[in-house]
């Protein structure tokens, strides 16, 4: 089988570092692992299956020197705009973590367990979208139900842990803790976040738009149609919580048919990297510590509307680093090296 080489592209952050562990457990068929960051972090090493490889400094021609074949971005839109165009030149295909390609037309944005048939239209760019944290542990949940009962519409509420602002955010919540109990909060600081987050919960997320939505509640609104092709409607609240791993997502889901809890966790049994927690007699249900380091999307508290027999309510936890970023994105790449062996 032929072996690729490939390039994590924000080796050193928070999606990265998730990446390499995903690349270690999973079977693919990888040449040689290339680790690329800033110049801050050039030169450190980072462990990888048992042996330490050197951290590149990112520029315009590594790729082409490394020969690079599949470059995992995830080191911030602005670093995606400016490079990835560098790795198409060199002959590589681009799996974006960051917002910057996501709404192309001509730019695939992918659930490999819901839209997997879009990685063929990577062509056109070169380049393949990774959706929002928030947004692929929603859709693979959706999928299936739409199409048992036809979808149309769906209001969440997530409840997002500071590692989907990446690592100094997750040290910020840390810290403030720690700044609580020896009684100095007040000067603690307080930048990942535009509030305090220790103690507290944030109802915003990125900047608001004139809507009064925030961009990332947009983002989940816009991603969800793009992805299940589908013209459904989506009203999102996003808010921080001070959960350092793990996105927890409250669904109300509207069908245009008649849909049972009973009916819907079946379907959800049976869908693919979806585990079902559903027991509230013995107050088990998802929950985001216990979803840390797994690479499935937990579905629990299935429960009918109390007025309304086209509507469903469900919880649904998944590890934002994992399925959330590097889980879905080296999923792509298996299934774009399944493609390129057709
Ligand atoms: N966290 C999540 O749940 C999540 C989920 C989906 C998508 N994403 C997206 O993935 C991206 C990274 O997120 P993260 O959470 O991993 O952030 P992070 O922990 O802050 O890591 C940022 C990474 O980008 C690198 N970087 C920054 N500036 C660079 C530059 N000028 N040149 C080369 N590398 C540079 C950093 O390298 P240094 O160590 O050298 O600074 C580091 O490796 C963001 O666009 C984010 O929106 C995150």
């Amino acid at each position: 089988m032929r072996e690729y080489i490939v390039a994590v592209v924000g080796a050193s952050g928070a999606v990265g570092e998730e990446i390499l562990r995903v690349f270690e457990e999973i079977e693919f068929p990888l040449k040689k692992m290339v680790l690329l960051a800033s110049s801050r972090s050039a030169g450190n090493t980072m462990r990888f299956k048992g042996r330490e490889i050197e951290i590149l400094e990112l520029t315009h021609d590594v790729f082409s020197e490394q020969g690079i074949e599949i470059a995992l971005f995830s080191a911030g839109g602005s670093i995606s705009a400016e490079f990835a165009p560098s790795a198409v030149d060199a002959g590589a295909v681009v799996i974006d973590n960051t917002s910057h390609f996501r709404m192309d037309d001509d730019i695939p944005l992918v659930v490999p367990e819901v839209n997997p048939e879009d990685i063929a239209l990577y062509e056109a760019q070169g380049i393949i979208a990774n959706p929002n944290c928030s947004t692929i542990q929603m859709v693979q949940t959706l999928k299936p139900l739409d199409e048992a009962f036809d979808l149309v519409r769906v209001d969440v509420s997530t409840y997002q842990a500071t590692s989907g602002a990446g690592k100094e955010a997750m040290r910020e919540l840390v810290d403030q803790m720690q700044d609580f109990f020896a009684f100095q909060l007040d000067e603690s600081k307080k930048e990942a976040f535009v509030h305090q987050i220790a103690l507290n919960v944030i109802p915003q997320i990125d900047k608001f738009t004139d809507s009064g939505y925030t961009k990332e509640e947009i983002k989940m609104v816009n991603e969800t149609k793009k992805i299940l092709h589908k013209n459904v409607e989506v009203s999102a609240t996003c808010v921080r919580v001070p959960v350092l791993r793990g996105h927890s997502e409250s669904l109300t889901l509207t069908f245009d048919s008649e849909v049972s809890a009973g009916e819907a966790r079946d379907i959800l049994k049976n869908a693919p990297n979806i585990i079902i927690q559903d027991a509230p007699d013995k107050s088990y249900y998802p929950m985001p510590i216990e979803c840390v380091d797994q690479n499935e999307t937990f579905v629990g508290r299935i429960r009918g509307d109390l007025y309304r027999n086209n509507v469903l309510h469900l919880w649904v936890v998944a590890d934002n680093l994992r399925v959330g970023a590097a889980t879905n994105a080296v999923r792509i790449a298996q299934k774009w090296v399944q493609m390129q062996q057709r």
